[in-house]
């Protein structure tokens, strides 16, 4: 399909430019957020999971990033219906994906991920393996339930996150985002809460970062110089919507910088709102914060193209809720470079489409309902 964009309309004219991250183009600033759909049993996407994505990218979306996909390493998911970026089926399926998606006119990353100790251990794919984390603990808990890794543990999964990014460059992915945010592994070792270790992987924010920085470091090595590494990080955590990695712009800096050295080429900040300003005294929010901290491209995303009632359902009555005016201002100002849209885009495939060609009246409301099918 070809996206038809409205000359008179705003939106058209601010998203439908093209952006950059390192040796990619994208050809909008319109993202898919990466959502879990567990529509992959043996953790390997079928014909289905090919075109649930490439009909989005035929419809417009400049990237994709994919739901969390699971990193070779036995303690990594819980789940067999998680598509997994490691092994043969599971990566020809994969390079499918990436293939029909290009053929859409989109670019594509897979999500790598693990989850740590938000894993129960005994569910499949490997039933047998442990929960591991910083300092085995759960998120909210005091006493550790699961493994403390050694570092063995962490060189083992530093490897896998390596080798996953290495297969998504053979098999034609685009670049790869490593999953840093919402409390799984990587979060983990960034948050003071789940990381109490006294060696060189916990202590001050800058020691937190250890890990993830030579996470991205090892994935650097093994891709291509032009290779996209994006990193995902959020404040909050599953099960702790207040939890903070940083309090301060100072904080946030700390733990930005090393990651950025290491090799991130862009960073995708999560939060729920993107209108929620992160820190006292500015407008600014966490990607426009994050965009100001690194000169890094940096993706936004959070309620956008909810309707005002169901996030009011979700955050309260009279809470303040932003259109999308609000969101290409900061655009248009270079607060941020992309914006990724979840729900409203697994709700309404042709999201993007409708948005660039000013069709807004068009557009699907989110219901919740949709989560059950993939289409
Ligand atoms: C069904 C569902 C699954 C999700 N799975 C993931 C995931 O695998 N990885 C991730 O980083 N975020 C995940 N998220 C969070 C989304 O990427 C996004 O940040 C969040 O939905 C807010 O964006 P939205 O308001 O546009 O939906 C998921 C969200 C939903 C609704």
């Amino acid at each position: 399909m070809t996206v038809t964009t409205s000359p008179t309309s705003r939106a058209a004219q601010i998203l439908s430019r093209p952006t950059v991250i390192n040796g990619l183009t994208v050809p909008n600033r319109i993202a898919m957020a990466p959502m879990t759909r567990m529509f992959s049993p043996g953790g390997i996407p079928g014909e289905d999971v090919v075109s649930y994505y490439s009909r989005r990218a035929a419809a417009g979306v400049g990237l994709i990033v994919t739901e969390g996909t699971y990193v070779g390493h036995d303690s990594a998911g819980e789940s067999d219906r998680v598509p997994r970026f490691h092994g043969e089926e599971q990566l020809a399926g994969w390079a499918k994906v990436a293939e029909a998606v290009h053929a859409g006119g989109g670019t594509i990353v897979p999500q790598l991920w693990h989850i740590g100790m938000v894993r129960q251990p005994g569910k499949p794919p490997y039933a047998e393996a442990p929960a591991v984390g910083p300092s085995g603990l759960r998120i909210g808990a005091e006493e550790a339930t699961g493994k403390a890794m050694n570092q063995s543990d962490l060189d083992d999964v530093i490897d896998a996150f390596a080798q996953a990014a290495a297969d998504a460059e053979r098999i034609g992915f685009d670049g790869v985002e490593i999953h840093g945010a919402h409390g799984y592994l990587v979060d983990q070792f960034l948050w003071a809460g789940t990381n109490r270790r006294t060696d060189a992987y916990g202590g001050d924010p800058v020691a937190r970062t250890k890990f993830a920085a030579e996470i991205v470091a090892a994935v650097r090595e093994k891709v291509s110089a032009s290779f996209p590494v994006i990193f995902r990080y959020s404040q909050w955590k599953q099960d702790a919507y207040d939890a903070r990695l940083a309090e301060t712009p100072e904080e946030l800096e700390a733990i930005l910088t090393p990651l950025a050295a290491a090799g991130v080429d862009a960073f995708h900040a999560s939060t729920r709102r993107y209108w929620i300003p992160e820190f006292d005294g500015s407008d600014l929010n966490l990607a426009g914060w994050t965009k100001k901290l690194t000169g890094k491209s940096v993706i936004t995303v959070g309620s956008v193209g909810l309707n005002g009632d169901f996030i009011k359902a979700l955050a309260g009555e009279g809470s303040e809720v932003k259109g999308i005016d609000d969101l290409l201002d900061r655009l248009e100002r270079d607060e941020f470079d992309m914006v990724a849209v979840g729900r409203a885009l697994l709700q309404d495939p042709e999201w993007a489409a409708k948005v660039l060609a000013d069709r807004l009246d068009e557009l699907k409301p989110y219901d919740a309902a949709a989560l059950k099918s993939l289409s």
